[in-house]
């Protein structure tokens, strides 16, 4: 039976999984996102053209590839269709898309209490996408959601009447106005009939075409640091961005997954609050962020940008069970004259590898720098490791070395076809 080979981010997000899915799904039968919403934003750019995909699988570019959206994620209808007509008119079939009968709805009063939320938290505030996520991961886990399998059937109009004059009571408490629940349960009709022939048993499915050798890539969505349990929480997404959640997320167990692929970028960045051990909050935060354009894909909000920080990857390593690293933007870090590489913090004056999500032990702890030399030159057409220049090699050799993860993947421009491949 073929192995489940998995992407994942490890640091904050937006490290380029939706690349290294391209890539992967050009050689395989399915590709299949497990977790998370639309507050994903995963790009690919395809003959200058650009793609950014929030719920639909990245793999769907490659147009022989099955791509399922797995139970574990939450599904915002209407940019589900949205996306489903971006595809439609760039000229891709979506007949080859699949949507769990167990995923869960994004209602409109989830993208309205998301904003309460955060306008009640004040200067406490995540910064989350408001795209609704977290409340509606709440009303999973508290048996409240709308499942797919509900949304398109009789039991919807029920259910969301029920939920929408619950939420109502809370928006009137707070002076917000009211939702009209005959127009959403009216609008969100039309949705589930559009959607409606996408819908499957996915679990049975996927382990249909695994029985049939099918290879199968999963795209992991937001990322280590962002996830509910390993990341620094409060300042997470709601879900397990790391390999636990592709598993329930999709209904594969431990022994079908093969490769685990750790993405990141030759520095880091972040949307949103908490804690950054090595941002730059500087002249070399602003330069890393213009020359790597980081600006949200979901938000279009600026992203704050620093060095590597080995010491959180080692940590992502251990957590997911990496068995190989990708590593993107390396264009980008090599047009700076110097880069600093986090490789161990400070703490009570003494050097350690110990990553924790506690913010008071991270506050305690200062990052341990060395210095590299930058200056790549173009390196974007390159094909293999080897051909590298020296100080992009020192560079990668360094991390490997530290993080004990072998290299698979370099990114070495945004185009899907800057990378180097060492499979
Ligand atoms: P994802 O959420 O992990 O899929 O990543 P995003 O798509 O949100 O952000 C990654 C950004 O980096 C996108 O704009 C990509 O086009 C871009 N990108 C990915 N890999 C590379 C690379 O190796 N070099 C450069 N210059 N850009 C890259
Ligand atoms: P991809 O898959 C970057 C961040 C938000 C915020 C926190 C909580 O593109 O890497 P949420 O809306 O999930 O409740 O917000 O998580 N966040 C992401 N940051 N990339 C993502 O996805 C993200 N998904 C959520 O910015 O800090
Ligand atoms: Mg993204």
């Amino acid at each position: 039976m073929s192995k489940v080979n998995v992407v994942l981010g490890t640091f904050y997000g937006d490290e380029g999984k939706g690349k290294i899915i391209d890539y992967l799904s050009e050689n395989a039968d399915v590709s299949i996102r497990c977790t998370g919403g639309n507050n994903a934003g995963h790009t690919i750019n395809v003959d200058g053209k650009k793609f950014a995909f929030h719920l639909i699988p990245s793999g769907i570019l490659n147009r022989e590839t099955k791509a399922i959206i797995g139970n574990g994620v939450v599904i915002d209808p209407k940019v589900l269709i949205g996306e489903i007509e971006n595809l439609k008119q760039n000229g891709y079939t979506v007949d080859n898309l699949f949507i769990s009968d167990k995923a869960q709805i994004i209602m409109p009063y989830h993208i309205m209490m998301d904003k309460l939320q955060e306008e009640l938290r004040a200067e406490r505030k995540i910064g989350t996408t408001a795209r609704g996520i977290g409340p509606a991961y709440t009303d999973k886990f508290e048996r409240a959601g709308i499942r797919v399998e509900d949304f398109i059937s009789n039991n919807f109009e029920e259910l969301a009447r029920n939920n929408i004059a619950k939420n109502n009571k809370t928006f009137k408490m707070y002076g917000k106005e009211e939702l009209n629940a005959d127009k959403i349960i009216k609008e969100y009709k039309e949705y589930a009939k559009i959607l409606r022939r996408y819908v499957v048993d996915t679990v049975d499915m996927i382990h249909e075409l695994l029985e049939e050798n099918k290879k199968i890539v999963c795209e992991g969505a937001q990322a280590t640091l962002l996830d509910i349990d390993f990341g620094n929480y409060p300042f997470v997404t709601s879900s397990n961005p790391t390999i636990g959640g592709i598993c329930t997320g999709s209904g594969i167990g431990p022994k079908y997954i093969g490769e685990v692929y750790g993405v990141l970028k030759a520095y880091s960045s972040k949307v949103g609050e908490g804690m950054f051990m090595t941002e730059q909050n500087n002249e070399i935060g602003d330069t890393i962020r213009e020359l790597g354009h980081e600006y949200g894909t979901t938000t279009k909000r600026p992203r704050r940008c620093g060095w590597l920080d080995l010491v959180a990857l080692k940590y992502a390593a251990r957590v997911n069970g990496l068995t190989g690293l990708a590593i993107n933007h390396m264009d980008t870090i090599g047009k700076l004259d110097k880069i600093k590489l986090c490789v161990g913090y400070e703490h009570n004056g003494e050097k350690t590898m110990r990553f924790s999500t506690n913010n008071e032990y991270l506050k305690e702890c200062t990052p341990i720098y060395e210095e590299f030399e930058g200056n790549f030159g173009d390196i974007s057409n390159i094909k293999t490791r080897e051909e590298l220049p020296e100080n992009a090699k020192l560079y990668l050799n360094r991390i490997e070395e530290v993080v004990n993860v072998p290299i698979k993947f370099i990114g070495t421009g945004a185009d899907r076809n800057s990378l180097i491949v060492s499979e």
